[in-house]
């Protein structure tokens, strides 16, 4: 069988089990047996695959069409240009999570020029729930002065972001902690000048309706916020204010019903400039905020 045959049947076992994007996943997991590109894959259509190749590029297919998601497949996915490792064990980062990147970077005021002067600066930066480590690790790359402490509530979890932060140079400027949101901070003066966080945010009412992939792969704790998800808003924009310095600013990424709530959260004292951001499906996304001066 031929490489062209082969993406084929891939994306007809795909596609008759109604799986998204089947051609997109038939080429992912073909590149990854192969160890090849996407462009090489077109290059030589006619090229033979040999019986190993064959069998681990379907039984791949096979495990795709019961519904493990493509990056537990193949044990990467990228996020701001940067390739992740991930494992069951952390939420796979989304591409609308690039939209918290760019809000903190804008907020920070640092522009897309790499030369930017406010680049250096040694901004200290929290991640709440870093997942793989997504955030910290981009945040990290764009900023080569910054120190960032990273929380997650599951060593699991910190352990892949570990990895991951090893695998792109940053480990040292990031302290991965294990904790409920900021609670190992709670002692400490507001001293931060970012805090960035995607949240659980999805409702334990909801759970039914989301796609099998999430429901049955990926990890409860990244993705269910409480029963009607918007639940971890209320303590977290509480520390943020503490721990804050004024002027400092907090991203948040929002569920698909957060963004009322979150507004009414953020509807306080200790909050000016208040933002909610639009992802690219004309979804409120992102909540934005600063610490008042005073
Ligand atoms: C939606 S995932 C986000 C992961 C990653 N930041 C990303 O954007 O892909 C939420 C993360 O928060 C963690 N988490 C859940 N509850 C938490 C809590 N109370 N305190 C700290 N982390 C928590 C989960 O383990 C998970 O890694």
């Amino acid at each position: 069988m031929d490489i062209r045959s082969a993406l084929r049947d891939g994306i007809t076992q795909l596609e008759r089990e109604h799986v998204p994007s089947a051609a997109l996943a038939a080429e992912l997991l073909l590149m990854h047996t192969l160890e090849r590109d996407r462009a090489w894959i077109y290059a030589h259509p006619e090229d033979e695959l040999d019986a190993t190749a064959r069998e681990q590029y379907f039984s791949l297919i096979a495990k795709r069409a019961s519904g493990v998601p493509t990056q537990h497949l193949t044990g990467h996915q990228e996020f701001w240009g940067l390739d992740f490792e991930v494992t069951p064990d952390v939420l796979i980062p989304r591409p609308e999570t690039e939209h918290v990147i760019e809000i903190a970077l804008e907020r920070l005021g640092i522009g897309p020029d790499a030369g930017s002067p406010r680049r250096k600066m040694e901004f200290r930066i929290a991640d709440v729930g870093t997942g793989s480590g997504c955030i910290a690790i981009a945040l990290a790359h764009e900023l080569p002065a910054a120190q960032i402490i990273a929380t997650d509530i599951s060593a699991a979890a910190l352990e892949v972001a570990r990895r991951n932060a090893v695998r792109h140079g940053v480990a040292s400027r990031i302290d991965f902690i294990e904790c409920n949101l900021l609670d190992s901070l709670h002692h400490q003066s507001p001293h931060l000048d970012l805090i960035a966080s995607n949240p659980p945010y999805i409702g334990r009412q909801e759970a039914a309706t989301l796609p099998r992939e999430v429901r049955e792969h990926e990890p409860e704790v990244a993705l269910f916020g409480g029963e009607t998800g918007t639940e971890i808003y209320a303590p977290l924009i509480a520390q943020a204010a503490t721990l804050l310095k004024p002027g400092g600013i907090l991203v948040l990424e929002l569920g698909h019903n957060s963004a009322k709530h979150v507004s009414r959260l953020l509807d306080a004292p200790e909050w000016t400039s208040v933002a909610i951001t639009d992802d690219l499906a004309g979804i409120a996304r992102v909540a934005s905020a600063q610490r008042c001066s005073k």
